[in-house]
């Protein structure tokens, strides 16, 4: 399995980074060059980005553009690069994000998100996005459990719901490539759906242990 794209999504406690990291391990063990990247801060102006989103008060559009412009220069320097290098890239965050918390969350136009997030990845989309869904009163008391809260974390509750109603509706939109994982579970069990997810996809993959 060689040359993959594979982004991780969710609310906000989800449990993505916890999983990214057991999935690169799982890969690099089969061998395979695995790069780890992430959505906003994936590259140098990315980590910039990423100061002024999580921490400053943006309009939506703004917020919305800047979520543009840090994509549109992490696919160019680095999912593209690595992708012709053949690894296999795990993005946390990708454009279904920005439907999800621009979109559903804040109530942007999709259509408008759509031709933006075109503009962005010039046409780059994963092979397979892993959805890890919880329960917003989940997700949120585990974020909460890390610390100082960013704007996004901040939001209300509804907020929340309506951006994991979101990823629902991607997931019914796009069921080839978009998978719900159960992320309430104890990681280890969420692990193993992720396994079972890929190991169907890409007979090639091992069984996870
Ligand atoms: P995280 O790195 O902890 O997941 O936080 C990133 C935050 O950025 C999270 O609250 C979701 C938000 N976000 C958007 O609102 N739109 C986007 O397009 C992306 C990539 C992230």
């Amino acid at each position: 399995m060689t040359g993959r794209f594979i982004s991780l999504e969710g609310i906000e406690g989800a449990g993505k980074t916890t999983q990214t990291r057991l999935l690169a391990d799982w890969l690099g063990q089969q061998g395979h060059a695995v790069l780890i990247t992430q959505e906003p801060g994936g590259t140098r102006l990315g980590q910039s980005l990423r100061q002024l989103l999580l921490h400053q008060n943006l309009s939506q559009r703004t917020e919305l553009l800047l979520y543009a412009a840090d994509r549109a220069t992490h696919v160019q320097e680095v999912l593209k690069p690595a992708l012709q290098q053949q690894q296999i890239v795990l993005c946390d965050r990708y454009t279904d994000s920005t439907v999800a918390y621009q979109g559903y969350g804040r109530g942007l136009d999709l259509t408008l998100i759509d031709q933006v997030n075109a503009i962005a990845t010039e046409g780059l989309t994963p092979d397979l996005t892993l959805w890890l869904d919880v329960p917003v009163t989940v997700g949120l008391a585990r974020a909460q459990g890390r610390g100082v809260l960013d704007q996004m974390e901040r939001e209300s509750l509804a907020f929340h719901e309506r951006v994991r109603r979101g990823y629902q509706h991607l997931a019914d939109r796009y069921p080839e490539r978009l998978v719900r994982i159960a992320g309430e579970p104890p990681p280890e069990q969420v692990f193993k759906q992720i396994c079972g997810v890929i190991a169907a996809r890409w007979a090639h993959a091992s069984e996870c242990r």
